[in-house]
């Protein structure tokens, strides 16, 4: 692929789990700088496809390039290398219970970057602790923090990497909706300082408003409408407009 502005393609991809064909036909293209939200009712395939786009699950037909290179044709070390340049925030967040946030954070780099001296370690946690307002709870231990705490946590995590590609899973499920505003706010500033591009999956509405450059409807596992907030607001579709009931 020689555009470089393209940082995702996902084209016709097909993922069943014996007769439960959860992905059918499902085609996405995300450009450099850019949000897309994906919407869908809960177990319509959403956390599915992050697993496909991250290499965690198999799909049976299709394809997924990020930043041009073919996901599905790469054998584990390259696989490896280009999950370096994902970051993906799961939906419950997955902290370690019984390690501090420092060594949380510090477990995705001992993985990637054996290179790092301890003092660069060191600064990138802390930096990255900083980052999301939460450097104060460096020795705390996950059971100590609050959801929305957990979910800053989390993205520290996905974002010490530097990552250019971040999938968000659900980054504000479970939360109040002022701390819900609060990760939004977050997850904004930090995609302006480090010129992120990302997938959202949600269900949320006022997230989709405030980061979609695009918004996907992803039903029976395939596209069933896509475009801007505004755009879908107006929909009749029940199907679309079903989002947006509870929606300002
Ligand atoms: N590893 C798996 N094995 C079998 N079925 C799965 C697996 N992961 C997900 N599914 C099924 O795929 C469907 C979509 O799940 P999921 O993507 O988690 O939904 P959601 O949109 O709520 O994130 C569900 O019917 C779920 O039971
Ligand atoms: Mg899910």
């Amino acid at each position: 692929m020689d555009n470089t502005n393209i940082i995702l393609k996902i084209e016709g991809l097909c993922k069943a789990f014996g007769s439960n064909v959860v992905l059918n036909n499902f085609n996405l293209e995300l450009v450099k700088g850019e949000n897309i939200v994906v919407l869908g009712k809960s177990g319509s395939g959403k956390s599915v496809l992050i697993k496909c786009i991250v290499g965690l699950l198999k799909p049976d037909k299709g394809n997924i390039h990020v930043f041009g290179t073919n996901m599905l044709e790469l054998n584990q070390e390259s696989l490896d290398k280009i999950r370096t340049k994902i970051g993906f925030l799961f939906q419950n967040s997955a902290l370690y219970d019984s390690m501090t946030v420092r060594e949380n954070l510090e477990f995705p780099m001992r993985r990637h970057w054996i290179s790092l001296t301890s003092t660069e370690v060191k600064d990138l946690v802390e930096e990255s602790l900083d980052n999301v307002g939460l450097l104060h709870a460096i020795n705390m231990m996950p059971s100590e923090l609050s959801g929305g705490m957990r979910k800053r946590i989390g993205i520290a995590r996905t974002l010490i990497m530097k990552p250019q590609l971040i999938l968000y899973d659900e980054p504000t499920t479970g939360l109040d909706p002022i701390t819900s505003r609060e990760i939004v706010q977050l997850m904004l500033d930090l995609q302006k300082k480090y010129h992120t591009s990302s997938v959202i999956i949600s269900h949320d509405m006022s997230v989709a408003k405030l980061t979609a450059n695009k918004i996907i409807v992803l039903l029976d596992g395939r596209n069933y409408a896509e475009g801007t907030y505004d755009e879908l607001k107006k929909s009749s579709d029940k199907n679309i407009n079903q989002f947006f009931e509870f929606a300002s």
